[in-house]
């Protein structure tokens, strides 16, 4: 009887772990890549009710370039890619706390940014541009000297114009640069190449204004938290293949073609 109750309980403790495992193991959140980005970035990220990818809760949808590339990062490793939405100066914060898995958001790789997160290969080539109105006298860098500049927040753009020595106002969206210019409040916005002819499109009366001397190329990538390998290794392989055979020149072409 002893042994009976024995056995019993074994298999009862049995039963219990192997349930905790398969609860485990079909919870969703072990099946989800979390990528933390700032949807406030067309053609990569914007919000969208008809989205490709949604949100960790489930309640948002995004879409763009770099959605689309997190949802083939996903399904080549069998995940559900999800994203987490937050400012774009806590992203980085975000993923040192593991709150994200990794990171898509047009970001820049940068040598500072490099001290604290790992980056994946480039996978598009941007550049810091000018928006000014029509009829601005701006046709250069240099112009900008004594004009009243918007950048946003954390974006390369405001490290350029603090290299170039300029003064300038920041923002917390592109969006609000743009209104602020629109308004005639400032005279130029300092942005992403590919996000400023989404914003020219979208706003009668703005051009855009080019100084590859003074605004050097940019490449973005995907960080993972540092030392993340695994993880990194994935994200690269899927890179390469999406270079390789043409899905991200295409996709880029598809977006910048909606702007
Ligand atoms: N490329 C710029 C940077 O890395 C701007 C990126 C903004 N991205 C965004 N999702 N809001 O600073």
């Amino acid at each position: 009887m002893k042994k009976t109750i024995r056995i019993l309980a074994l298999v009862f403790a049995a039963a219990i772990t192997i349930g905790l495992f398969s609860a485990c193991g079909s919870n969703d959140s072990g099946n989800q890549l979390v990528f933390g980005t700032n949807a406030e970035f067309p053609p990569f990220e914007s919000v969208a009710a008809d989205g490709v990818i949604s949100s960790v809760d489930g309640t948002q949808k995004f879409d763009g370039i770099d959605m689309v590339i997190a949802n083939k990062i996903g399904e080549k490793y069998g995940k559900t890619a999800v994203i987490n939405n937050m400012e774009f100066d806590s992203l980085l914060v975000a993923l040192k706390n593991g709150q994200i898995d990794a990171c898509i958001a047009g970001m820049t790789i940068t040598e500072e940014r490099k001290e604290s997160v790992d980056f994946s290969i480039p996978y598009y080539t941007a550049t810091q541009v000018m928006i000014v109105k029509e009829d601005a006298d701006i046709k250069k860098a240099s112009d900008l000297e004594g004009k009243k500049i918007s950048v946003v927040q954390g974006y390369t753009g405001e490290t350029v114009v603090k290299e170039l020595g300029f003064e300038y106002e920041t923002f917390k969206k592109g969006t609000e640069c743009i209104l602020e210019l629109v308004n005639g409040k400032c005279d130029a916005v300092v942005i992403d190449s590919a996000t400023a002819e989404k914003y020219v499109a979208d706003n009668e009366g703005l051009i855009i204004v080019k100084d590859a001397e003074a605004f050097e190329s940019e490449e973005y990538g995907i960080a993972v938290a540092k030392g993340n390998t695994e993880l990194l290794e994935q994200i690269n392989a899927a890179i390469q293949e999406m270079l390789d055979d043409g899905t991200i020149s295409s996709l880029a072409v598809q977006y910048t073609e909606e702007a």
